[in-house]
């Protein structure tokens, strides 16, 4: 099989607060991770995708960063980067980072030379405008982290689902922001903290490129690049209409600027030896939006499809979502990718409201035709974390799905005294080390999931066909070369008739410890429950 390794790898998304305290000072951080690494050999990752570890004052926890090249002091050095990163190639793990080109922090020395006056040389690495001609802001985008959104759980399905929520009308929740010393303003789609990169000034690119250069050089496998579909800009920043007024940098969603930025990139990425690849977070939720980053083979190697994960536990809403995926992405000869949680989103778990479902989603993950991507937590079946409004840090509400992991079962679980946020519900039995030991824990199901995944061609990359199914039930076959597995999963609250032509085994069930593997597949399937099959 000649596919990059980007197409065939499982990746795992490490948030490093949350991820392991190398120094337990309550805070994750790079050492922390690298002594974390046998877990995941365990466990049968390919990939891990750290989020930003870079220097940062920390407004939107990494997001906001003021040295591109440096770590920051509470996750470590260069030099403990550089030992996570040669041990994890030790182990055949490769490392992707978190390149962060739509804004910087308002603490790098390019936003500070920037601001310093209207004939600085970089004055226009980043977006200044006058004030509107009637006074106010040059135009009337919102930017995020407004409280536009929040997670309710519904009483009658048990599902978490994000309710749109209008802004406090008396909040200030423009993109825009006075800049009293030279008399203008600066656009950010985020936080004032956050102020955009204005990617039209040449020097802009080049030295965003030079940081790539600086990671790539030393020997990391790619990047995610954040927020990337918003890099190229309408250079005449038009209003939003009346419609998207509303909606958080709706305009700047999707210039054809960003597709040439993304086309320079790609040439800066093949120039390096070794398949290094660009994963692109293009938060734009339409699918045949989506597909076009992928270029013709020549912009992202692989983007990030959202609507998935804000898609319900039902059978004909994923119907929907995966024949997109195949009309959009299939004529462009884009590679799906797959995720159901980040760092971002309160996790499926909570979202789907079951462990059942949850077991059966992992499934479903890891079975369909793309790359999966994990988030750190997930395999141990964590819930969002409570939050009590004291405790609370994010400014995009955001701390639930950010609860530190519990590793160990005593009370600090650990980690340091004071956990930068509370742990998940049941943290210790849910641990590491609680289901490191019970083959029948949600630990072991990914395990036996990435395992079975690991021995298939057809499951990595094999062709993928719905089959007809009984209502509440979505069956489909993946093949290669001979290589067959059949998946079904239940989305419904009934036993379901299971008829797959042919004769077939069991490899791996939802709901069961492994000691299923060669039994006969059964005639029905269960409630909120995934199975996946093999030829007898
Ligand atoms: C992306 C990140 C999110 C961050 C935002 C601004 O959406 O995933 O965590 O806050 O970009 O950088």
């Amino acid at each position: 099989m000649d596919a990059p390794w980007w197409q065939t790898a499982v990746i795992y998304q490490i948030y490093p607060r949350s991820f392991s305290d190398g120094d337990g000072d309550g805070v994750g951080d790079l050492e922390g991770v690298r002594r974390r690494l046998d877990h995941l050999v365990w466990l049968g990752v390919d990939a891990i995708w750290l989020s930003p570890f870079f220097r940062s004052p920390m407004a939107d926890f990494g997001y906001d960063v003021s040295d591109y090249c440096d770590v920051d002091p509470v996750f470590g050095t260069l030099d403990d980067f550089d030992r996570l990163l040669a041990d994890a190639h030790d182990r055949g793990i490769k490392v992707l980072i978190d390149w962060v080109p739509n804004h910087s922090s308002d603490q790098h020395r390019w936003f500070i030379e920037s601001r310093s006056s209207r004939d600085d040389p970089k004055r226009d690495w980043y977006v200044w405008r006058d004030s509107a001609p009637e006074g106010g802001p040059p135009n009337n985008w919102r930017r995020n982290f407004t409280g536009e959104a929040r997670w309710e759980r519904d009483p009658q399905s048990g599902e978490t689902r994000r309710v749109a929520v209008p802004p406090d009308p008396d909040a200030d929740t423009g993109a825009w922001t006075w800049d009293e010393r030279t008399g203008q303003w600066y656009l950010h789609l985020f936080l004032p903290e956050q102020p955009d990169l204005r990617w039209d000034e040449p020097a802009v690119v080049d030295a965003m490129h030079d940081v790539l250069r600086f990671w790539l050089d030393r020997g990391v496998d790619g990047i995610r690049a954040d927020v990337i579909h918003a890099i190229g800009k309408d250079p005449a920043l038009p209003d939003d209409t009346a419609e998207l007024a509303a909606v958080p940098h709706s305009s700047t969603n999707d210039h054809p600027r960003t597709h040439e930025l993304l086309r320079d990139l790609r040439r800066l990425f093949d120039a390096y030896p070794g398949d290094r690849m660009v994963v692109g977070e293009v938060y734009l939720l339409d699918t045949a939006k989506v597909a076009e980053y992928y270029g013709a083979g020549d912009e992202l190697h692989l983007a990030f499809n959202f609507p998935p994960l804000y898609t319900r536990w039902r059978a004909e809403s994923w119907r929907r979502r995966i024949e997109e995926v195949a009309a959009h992405l299939d004529p462009v000869g884009g590679w799906p990718t797959w995720v159901l949680s980040n760092h971002d989103n309160a996790r499926h778990r909570t979202r789907y409201g079951t462990e059942s479902r949850a077991r059966a989603a992992a499934l479903l993950l890891l079975t369909l035709r793309g790359t999966p991507f994990l988030y750190a937590g997930e395999e141990l079946g964590l819930e969002d974390a409570v939050i009590p409004p004291e405790a609370a840090v994010d400014p995009g509400g955001r701390d639930g799905c950010r609860a530190p992991i519990p590793w160990t079962t005593d009370p600090g679980h650990g980690w340091g005294p004071e956990p930068w946020l509370p742990f998940p519900p049941d943290a210790g039995i849910r641990s590491a080390a609680v289901q490191q030991d019970d083959p029948t824990s949600m630990l072991h199901l990914y395990r036996r999931l990435l395992a079975a995944r690991g021995g298939s061609p057809g499951l990595r990359l094999g062709s993928m066909e719905l089959l007809p199914a009984a209502t509440g039930t979505l069956v489909w076959r993946r093949e290669l070369d001979g290589d067959e597995r059949v998946v079904a999963v239940s989305f419904s609250d009934d036993v379901a008739e299971l008829d797959v032509e042919g004769d077939w085994l069991l490899e791996v069930a939802s709901d069961r410890d492994g000691s299923e593997a060669g039994a006969e597949a059964p005639a029905t399937i269960e409630p909120d429950t995934a199975l996946l099959l093999r030829h007898a």
